[in-house]
């Protein structure tokens, strides 16, 4: 998702009290600064409609939106202005930069929906799924900590299960290729803006959980 670019952004970003500006200084402190909760985050949230949802229904974690492009980030910003929740914050960075920004153990869970699927095999290192990601998400995840991925795309289905396999950090939990079909799997499940688009389009979603092997 990238909106056309939005005179303003940029500052509106830097100037909001939802967006959390230096994060590196709250590296190994981000409980004390969120409250001693649990740490919930989506990697690529777009404009954070399913964290809205989750963090309406759990006030007791607190999550972290992260979106690159401070032209999508605004939408969310704009909501959060019209309907302000203590536990939903948002980081505009790159998430190569994450070990930058959490320590090892600060992160119960990673929520990645609908990711960019870089499509072209030189791209391969640039998917959030990318072995190079999963080290990086290793990092920062408690002992218990868990990662939940969602896509319609299955050629970055298969290269995700691939990777997760070839990996010496994850486990498998469970995956499925048709979500909505999966009674187990789907209980509970909060749609992403992206999932309801392409699940009315008539595409089977896709959704992997992994824990840390350890
Ligand atoms: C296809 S959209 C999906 C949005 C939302 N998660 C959903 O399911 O509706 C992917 C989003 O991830 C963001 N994104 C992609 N790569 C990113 C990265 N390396 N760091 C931060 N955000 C990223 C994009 O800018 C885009 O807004």
């Amino acid at each position: 998702m990238r909106l056309r670019n939005i005179p303003g952004a940029d500052e509106a970003i830097a100037n909001s009290p939802y967006c959390i500006q230096n994060p590196t200084e709250h590296r190994g402190a981000w409980r004390q600064f969120l409250g001693d909760a649990p740490i919930h985050i989506e990697i690529g949230m777009g404009k954070g409609q399913f964290l809205f949802q989750l963090a309406t229904l759990h006030p007791e974690i607190s999550y972290i939106g992260i979106e690159r492009y401070t032209s999508v980030l605004l939408r969310a910003v704009q909501k959060m202005e019209e309907q302000p929740l203590p536990n939903l914050h948002f980081l505009c960075i790159d998430a190569a930069t994450i070990t930058e920004i959490f320590a090892p153990d600060e992160i119960d869970r990673i929520y990645l929906n609908f990711s960019d699927p870089w499509p072209k095999d030189r791209h391969a290192k640039r998917r959030l799924t990318s072995s190079v990601y999963l080290e990086r998400y290793n990092q920062i995840l408690t002992a218990e900590g868990r990662l939940e991925f969602k896509t319609d795309n299955l050629d970055l289905f298969t290269f995700s299960l691939e990777e997760m396999e070839a990996s010496p950090y994850w486990d498998l939990v469970a995956s499925t290729r048709d979500l909505h079909h999966n009674e187990e799997m789907n209980e509970g499940n909060v749609m992403t803006e992206y999932e309801e688009k392409f699940s009315s389009l008539g595409n089977p979603i896709c959704k992997l959980v992994a824990t840390r092997h350890i």
